[in-house]
């Protein structure tokens, strides 16, 4: 691959304005537009998603749905200030079915998810933060390598691709979608002691 130094601004805004023509997979099509990470540079948390939800790719920004505000109410009974951290998404182009009036979520290929990391990787290179932390299997492959068998690795600190350790977690989505309110209660109270774990790391 190119060396992406020579060519890509090194500030999140210059690298927002670049991103927003992309077209390194076909994702850009269909979606409105590329929804980037956003937060302080000097963020010490990079949270990594799967990619914009119908929400976000309306609005422009990451985790403004149901999964961020979900996200932001945990990180907040974590102790964690969403505002301070680093939020993005592993692709950054909502990917769907068109289904009647809705657009329906679909996942990612690898190869959406390789194309892109050119992104994540210009935003980590900005970011440096001290840990990344994968919000579900998508992030955690793009972070390490291998998004497989996440439940096992869940609440670990894995060696990362881009410097600093990922600590490994389920994506917000997965607790929206449990049909069981007990069950869901439960998995969401583990969800928070996962990012009191990192808020903890961070010290
Ligand atoms: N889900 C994600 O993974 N990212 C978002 O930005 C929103 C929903």
């Amino acid at each position: 691959e190119t060396d992406m130094d020579l060519f890509l601004p090194r500030n999140i805004p210059g690298l927002a304005k670049e991103a927003a023509g992309c077209t390194r997979c076909p994702l850009h099509g269909p979606a409105t537009q590329t929804v980037f990470g956003e937060g302080p540079e000097d963020a010490p948390l990079m949270f990594v998603g799967e990619q914009p939800g119908d929400n976000e790719d309306l609005e422009g920004r990451p985790f403004v749905g149901p999964a961020g505000q979900l996200f932001d109410a945990c990180a907040r009974k974590a102790g964690i200030d969403r505002d301070a951290a680093y939020v993005t998404n592993a692709v950054k182009h909502f990917k769907f079915t068109p289904r009647g009036k809705s657009r329906i979520h679909q996942r990612p290929s690898a190869g959406e998810v390789s194309a892109c990391r050119w992104w994540l990787e210009s935003e980590a290179e900005v970011i440096r933060p001290a840990l990344f932390v994968a919000l579900g299997a998508t992030a955690l492959h793009a972070l390490t390598g291998d998004g497989k068998g996440i439940l096992k690795r869940r609440g670990s600190f894995e060696r990362g691709r881009f410097g600093a350790p990922v600590f490994v977690t389920v994506h917000p989505s997965y607790l929206l979608r449990l049909p069981d309110a007990s069950k869901r209660a439960e998995e969401e109270a583990r969800f928070v002691e996962d990012l009191a774990a990192v808020q903890e790391e961070l010290g």
